[in-house]
């Protein structure tokens, strides 16, 4: 494993101290596997969204957009195979009560209870030493809330364990309003929720977190080739801005696969606890439509003009954890560079992902240079992100502003007052440029272009 370049620990205080993420209900001692996007977390996920939506939905012709509801009716869990099978094996140390995930215990990819239960035999509990295992039991990881003033059994309904059962049940709709003919996809961003047994390492293991997913629905015979190119395509997208070492694919084995997959392969991502999966790419077969058309008793067949015959498409997913990605991209942009005596944190994003794409720093806090300075800030604030700034020293200023990955910074200094006027900053070279007022959006709009 690469040495990473930061280490866990650090990533999360970076993370709070530069307002990326918080830990959710901190003020009360948080809630685990939970967290806040704080004001350039924020930024930073919205534009990983539109990078996804630019690339899966503008960049094809038969990608279409969605936004389910979070809550569908029950049955959709049941048709889905969730309510029965969307669990994980789960072990208690008798001896200390601590609870583990069985697989991750056992350290294997398989969720075979008796694979798990041989592995585990033969180990102490990590936590205290002892040797006095529970049974393995299934947990559900669905999580499950009451619709209406009576909690009982017929009000129980379960928050979405993937965003994509809401693009099945919309599946007639959409291709009967875009008139879609196969292979045509739907995407979709959302939050989802599991009920992790034990949710950890930050962002990566949560159990409210968001997915980017797509499905294409194809003919049977399709689903190979649709599969082979859409994988390659989500590993291109990932390369294009992460570190391409730190990528790599993993191939799911049989005990391991989901109840729906015939075919699952993960992107992983090198993170400091080693190489983990960041996107899912599976091919789900008939098994979600036909469960559907099964729960529903509506006739979800596509029928194929062409050859005069119905069937049940087959859907192609590639399904990435915004959160996990939010991650990698933190991790693969942070560096920490000498400039003379000092060390400067400098997170490299590319400018379209950076939460903040522009600050204007008036030199000193001085009535006539804000004002100038608050002009500039008009001038060139409103179609992206744009800080004002006059607080501290300006080099502390700019090293904020490079923790935090800000493409350029301005300048405006007492000359700009006769000059009209003012200095760019470039984040990565610490170049700087003079440029005159008039033309500083236009110079912008192409640096960040
Ligand atoms: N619809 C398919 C599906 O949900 P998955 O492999 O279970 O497949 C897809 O999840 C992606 O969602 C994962 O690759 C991961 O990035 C993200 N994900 C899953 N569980 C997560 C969790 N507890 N916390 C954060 N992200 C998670």
């Amino acid at each position: 494993m690469n040495k990473p370049k930061i280490s866990m620990e650090e990533l999360v205080s970076y993370c709070k101290r530069r307002g990326f993420v918080f830990q959710a209900s901190e003020i009360y001692g948080g809630v685990a596997g939970m967290y806040d996007f704080g004001p350039y977390g924020v930024e930073l996920k919205n534009n990983l969204k539109r990078l996804w939506w630019k690339e899966v939905v503008y960049k094809n012709t038969n990608v279409v957009g969605l936004d389910s509801a979070i809550i569908q009716n029950p049955k959709v869990w049941q048709a889905s195979g969730h309510v029965e099978r969307f669990n994980d094996p789960m072990v208690d140390c008798k001896a200390c009560k601590k609870r583990f995930r069985a697989d991750k215990l056992a350290d294997v990819d398989s969720t075979d209870v008796k694979e798990l239960t041989d592995i585990i035999a033969k180990l102490d509990c990590p936590n205290c030493g002892k040797h006095d295992w529970t049974d393995i039991r299934q947990f559900n990881l669905l999580m499950k809330t009451f619709l209406g003033p009576v909690e009982d059994d017929s009000a129980v309904a379960y928050l979405r364990g993937e965003t994509c059962q809401g693009i099945y049940t919309n599946y007639d709709n959409v291709r009967e309003t875009t008139r879609a003919k196969l292979p045509f996809g739907v995407a979709q961003i959302g939050k989802a929720f599991r009920n992790e047994i034990t949710p950890g390492d930050f962002l990566f293991r949560q159990r409210e977190f968001e997915q980017a997913e797509m499905q294409m629905f194809v003919h049977p015979d399709e689903a190979s080739k649709v599969f082979a190119e859409w994988k390659q395509a989500r590993m291109e997208w990932h390369q294009s801005f992460l570190t391409k070492e730190n990528l790599r694919f993993r191939e799911h084995g049989e005990n391991e696969r989901a109840h729906y997959a015939k075919d699952a392969w993960d992107i992983e991502y090198n993170f400091p606890f080693g190489f983990k999966e960041m996107e899912g790419i599976h091919n789900r077969g008939d098994w979600d439509l036909s469960r559907h058309s099964k729960y529903s008793s509506k006739e979800l067949d596509y029928f194929d003009e062409a050859s005069g015959k119905k069937y049940i498409p087959w859907v192609v997913e590639t399904s990435v954890g915004m959160d996990r990605l939010f991650l990698a991209t933190i991790l693969d942009a942070y560096h920490e560079e000498k400039v003379g005596d000092e060390t400067r944190v400098v997170l490299k994003l590319k400018p379209e992902l950076a939460p903040v794409k522009v600050a204007i720093l008036p030199l000193s806090k001085k009535p006539e240079l804000s004002k100038v300075a608050q002009e500039v800030f008009a001038s060139v604030a409103g179609e992206y992100n744009v800080e004002y700034d006059e607080t501290q020293s300006i080099g502390k200023r700019y090293r904020r502003q490079d923790e935090i990955g800000t493409p350029l910074c301005v300048t405006v200094d007492f000359e700009s007052l006769d000059d009209k006027a003012v200095t760019v900053r470039d984040r990565d070279s610490m170049e700087q440029e003079r440029v005159k007022m008039s033309e500083l959006k236009e110079y912008l709009d192409s640096k960040l272009s």
